[in-house]
């Protein structure tokens, strides 16, 4: 069983400690590394699901002059969030381990802050900008782990991910523009 003491990471020991009841996994890649991309995409499902009730919470909410403009793109946008939350969780199995699927868990899991407000417009926009380019950081920071472990499948899922965060954010942030 791997160890990784320098992780403080209570959903590392959650993964781990499901692993064992299952019929062994003998895929090519080790257990310590489907552990570690286990864990990276844990964090990427709660980042991704963080987001996806942020975009849901502004479809609901939003005010003003763009409202159907925003109303209908934010509804685009969650659709597609609601899809990729399941393609993470379901990779996660793959490697073996359980996916989080609680609030409490992807408030630890994920680093985009929830609203305490409902914000203007632009700033709900703004905000998106931020929430998917927090997205594109820990998607991409998952990628060496990957590499490393000659993970294709979940290399293929974090390009896919990458490629639609990055335009989503270029499109958010060209509704900015003065
Ligand atoms: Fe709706």
């Amino acid at each position: 069983m791997a160890k990784k003491s320098s992780r403080k990471s209570t959903s590392a020991t959650a993964l781990r400690s499901v692993s064992k009841p299952e019929i062994g996994i003998n895929i090519g890649i080790n257990e310590k590394d489907r552990l570690t991309l286990a864990e990276g995409l844990s964090h990427l499902l709660a980042d991704t699901y963080t987001l996806y009730l942020k975009t849901h919470y502004y479809h609901w909410n939003v005010t003003g002059p763009m409202f159907q403009t925003l109303h209908l793109m934010f509804e685009t946008q969650y659709n597609e969030l609601a899809l990729a939350v399941d393609a993470i969780a379901e990779r996660i199995r793959s490697l073996g381990s359980v996916a989080p699927g609680t609030y409490s868990a992807y408030a630890k899991l994920s680093k985009i802050e929830e609203d305490n407000d409902v914000p203007s417009a632009r700033e709900m926009i703004a905000r998106l900008v931020q929430a998917h380019e927090t997205v594109l950081r820990t998607a991409r920071s998952v990628f060496p782990i990957a590499d490393q472990a000659v993970d294709e499948a979940t290399a293929d899922l974090l390009t896919q991910r990458l490629q639609v965060h990055e335009k989503t954010a270029w499109m958010l942030r060209s509704l900015l523009a003065e």
